[in-house]
């Protein structure tokens, strides 16, 4: 699918011409400065070896903006694109090369060079905490995605990085655990989306994940990073550590890992130089490393000047508009009995949720930024329709985590580990948060081992009873006007936040009165980190709303015509660094919906989560919309679509289960989902996502490829020629409907003789297509002998065995309307 061969082949000359410059520079460097460029030299960059020509590199994530260096609540401003699950849903590779290379310019306007994204692992279980930072469940979508990606950021001179190579399809113990994964799932399922990132899309970069696979570290592993990777697929990038995630040096060095990030290094300098001393790593390969790193140096333009790092908001009219018809083509209409498109309401509407005024934009964790804007759903409804015609309820809160507070935070370190002796500085932060809370620079402040206290002011509007929360990667306890309040000192144990460095939240009441100022301190102190450098704390406050909330937005939707409801999840749930535990709304939510449908039936809900939800009062919503985080124009897109401006035609890229039991990794062997004993099997091997709902003949709530649009389109006719080595399938298509629209054809292959377990059908293509009312258009889309194969671990080459396959066209996974068989040839194919 989508092969790219004019880049490739302007690849390869490039290489030619460059590789003879390439040796000459490492003749000419030391085996120091060789060291030197395989490793950080600080978290986002590798330094300059400015008397050989070689200019600094600048990395930034990734992947849905470039954060550029800065903080994601205060760095400098980004622009914010649809989340990866969300450009999973719009099935359509063209936009998203074009989002990528919107994103390239953003890269380029932090001052770097290198974007770390995207994110290409498989969505292998519903909890999984990055599940949307991914496009996929399905190899196939995730590598035609995989493939635009890549593409649209090195067309325009920024290099991809493809991660997390492999096997981290959860954040579960996510440096350590060991995924077992057999090869034939491997080579079908998980690394599908990285082999065409390489054989198609030519990426420059990659990065080795946390875990083990098979046994030994991503970053040390050998069978993946040179066998697999550079001996079979060809690749002659760069694979670049996970942050901190290189664990060792002569190890990775010999398995292929090129460069070790972030810096200074740890494992890697003196330690690299006395390893060849000592023999454990050969000059050799020192050399192999340094010439993938000048390679990749040298595709970026870092040989030939020095670019300009300055890092600066640019927030352009041109991207806008991308985001907002990005956002929208990734929204899933999952259910309409036919109250949407809200085109020209009459009457008042009732808009309500935790996520009406709250523009849940994106995830959580290293893909965040600061943005440069946010349009909330309710602001995207008062463009639409006007101020005048909506009213507004909250209904529920559904943070995770108490929200933080906004003043001034003032904060004395001590070099003592309990508060005790001289303040040895004294800094203002802008929050109660911080991720990354290292008081570098300090004199006589060691990083890891001091302790802080944290003053801020806090002015209820409200009186009564007050939530205040504390999470912390480092022990901490809470006092409201002297009062203690919450306590996580003694008893602070390693949880779910701060990626897995941090405790659980804990929270405390306490009753304040409206308008009195009270001070609020956290009293911190560092704990020896388990896996990643990272003290870190948030502390917050909220008065919780209880039943009344509820009963309040079931009044406001019951006096009026139209209730649009927005609840969901955000960036708190779906995270980096912890997975859910359930897949349920969070609380009080389904209560809410439960209330308001009963007090208006013509209600419209809208999701915002990153990935599968279990909804219990799906029968009684006469309408739902999947709208994920869809970047800074959320809420222009979600009006865009709900009041039909923009037909909906994003399709579901994960299959939404009945019930989270229902889910492929669901079992009573903790071994398969989250882990046991520091592994993780994938056992269910191939039969994950629709695989296994075939396989096991259960019904989804919504399956995969699912989605409505506001017309409807017939399939013809199906038919093939041949077409190279391969065939072409044309499937007519019509547009049945009254207006113009756009559609995913969905092409699905079975083996009829099959040999070895094959599931019941694998999506082996698919093409969007618009069409006017009533206009018939062609997709064509081409297959190979690759689309007919399975993995034989055991002859190490897909085979082809000789028989009848069946295509099946259509427009989801359960809704496929026209057959046609084709017989194939035996055939083996090497890797
Ligand atoms: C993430 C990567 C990210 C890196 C740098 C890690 O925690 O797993 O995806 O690129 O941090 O922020």
């Amino acid at each position: 699918m989508n092969k790219n061969n004019t880049l490739l082949r302007a690849e390869k000359d490039m290489g030619v011409m460059g590789q003879d410059r390439i040796e000459t520079l490492l003749d000419r460097l030391t085996l120091e400065e060789q060291v030197m460029l395989l490793a950080g030299e600080d978290f986002w960059s590798v330094a300059a070896l400015p008397e050989h020509g070689i200019a600094k590199m600048r990395v930034t994530d990734g992947p849905n903006g470039a954060r550029g260096s800065g903080s994601a609540t205060h760095g400098n401003t980004s622009a914010a694109f649809p989340v990866g699950i969300a450009l999973g849903a719009t099935w359509n590779p063209a936009l998203v090369q074009e989002v990528a290379g919107a994103i390239a310019e953003e890269t380029k306007s932090k001052g770097a060079q290198v974007c770390l994204g995207p994110t290409v692992n498989i969505h292998r279980c519903v909890t999984n905490g990055r599940n949307f930072e991914c496009f996929s469940e399905d190899p196939e979508l995730s590598a035609a995605l995989t493939v635009a990606f890549v593409t649209g950021l090195q067309e325009r001179g920024v290099a991809a990085t493809v991660k997390h190579f492999a096997g981290n399809e959860s954040e579960i113990e996510r440096t350590t655990i060991n995924s077992e994964i057999d090869e034939r799932s491997l080579r079908e399922v998980y690394l599908r989306p990285f082999e065409a990132a390489v054989k198609e899309a030519g990426t420059w970069a990659i990065m080795s994940s946390y875990n083990k696979l098979n046994g030994t570290y991503a970053a040390e592993n050998k069978w993946l990073l040179t066998d697999v990777l550079r001996d079979e697929w060809g690749f002659d990038g760069v694979v670049m550590s996970d942050w901190f995630g290189s664990r060792s040096t002569a190890p990775t060095v010999n398995a292929g890992l090129d460069l070790e990030m972030p810096g200074p290094t740890r494992d890697r300098g003196e330690k690299l130089i006395a390893a060849v001393n000592e023999g454990a790593v050969s000059a050799e390969t020192v050399r192999a490393r340094a010439r993938a790193m000048l390679g990749l140096l040298d595709r970026l333009g870092l040989l030939d000047g020095v670019p300009d790092y300055t890092e600066r908001s640019d927030d352009k009219p041109a991207h806008r508009a991308l985001i907002r018809k990005a956002g929208a083509e990734g929204m899933v209409l999952l259910k309409n009995d036919g109250l949407l498109p809200l085109a020209e309401p009459q009457g008042k509407i009732a808009v309500i949720g935790p996520n009406a005024k709250v523009a849940q934009i994106m995830g959580g964790g290293s893909s965040q930024l600061n943005p440069h804007y946010r349009v909330s759903p309710w602001e995207g409804l008062v463009n639409r329709y006007g101020a005048e015609r909506l009213a507004y309820a909250l209904g529920c809160q559904n943070h995770r985590w108490e929200p933080i507070i906004e003043e001034e935070v003032m904060v004395d370190f001590y070099a003592t580990m309990d508060l005790s002796g001289p303040v040895a500085a004294s800094v203002a932060l802008e929050s109660s948060v911080d991720f990354l809370y290292q008081p570098n620079g300090i004199d006589g402040l060691d990083g890891q081992n001091f302790s802080a206290r944290m003053r801020t002011q806090f002015t209820p509007t409200e009186s009564g009873v007050h939530s205040f929360g504390v999470h912390s990667a480092g022990r901490g306890r809470l006092f409201v006007n002297g009062e203690l309040v919450v306590d996580v000192w003694d008893n602070w144990v390693r949880g779910r936040t701060f990626f897995e460095e941090g405790c659980d939240e804990v929270t405390g009441q306490i009753d304040l009165t409206a308008g009195e100022t009270y001070e609020v301190v956290l009293e911190f102190a560092t704990v020896k980190a388990a896996n990643l450098i990272n003290p870190a704390f948030r502390f917050g406050v909220s008065r919780p709303l209880g039943e009344a909330g509820i009963a309040e937005a079931a009044a406001l939707a019951a006096e009026s015509e139209t209730a649009i409801l927005f609840v969901g999840r955000s960036g708190e749930w779906d995270t980096e660094g912890s997975d859910l535990e359930h897949i349920s709304l969070p609380e009080p939510q389904d209560a809410l919906v439960e209330a308001v449908l009963a007090a208006n039936p013509r209600t419209i809900v809208v999701l915002q989560t990153g990935g599968p939800v279990e909804l219990p009062w799906l029968a009684d919503a006469p309408a739902v919309l999947q709208a994920w985080y869809p970047g800074q124009e959320a809420g222009n897109a979600i009006a865009d679509v709900l009041s039909g401006a923009v037909e909906p035609s994003g399709r579901l890229p994960q299959t939404f289960p009945l019930l989270f039991a229902d889910n492929p990794t669901a079992s009573d062997d903790p071994e398969i989902y989250p882990g046991e004993n520091g592994n993780v099997k994938y056992a269910e091997g191939i039969f994950i996502g629709y695989r296994h709902y075939d396989a096991k003949k259960k019904e989804p709530m919504f399956c995969f490829g699912h989605g409505l649009g506001y017309t409807s389109f017939e399939i013809g006719s199906i038919s093939i020629r041949p077409e190279g080595a391969g065939i072409a399938v044309d499937v007519a298509v019509t547009n049945t409907g009254a207006r113009e629209g756009q559609t995913v054809v969905q092409l699905y292959v079975s083996d009829e003789a099959a040999t070895v377990a094959r599931p019941e059908k694998e999506l082996k293509g698919f093409a969007k297509v618009s069409a006017a009312a009533g206009e018939t258009v062609t997709a064509t889309i081409m297959l190979d002998d690759r689309d007919f194969a399975f993995f034989d671990a055991a002859e190490g080459c897909w085979r082809v065995d000789a028989g009848k396959f069946t295509l099946r066209a259509g427009f989801s996974a359960e809704d496929l309307r026209a057959t046609a068989m084709v017989e194939r040839e035996s055939r083996r194919i090497l890797v």
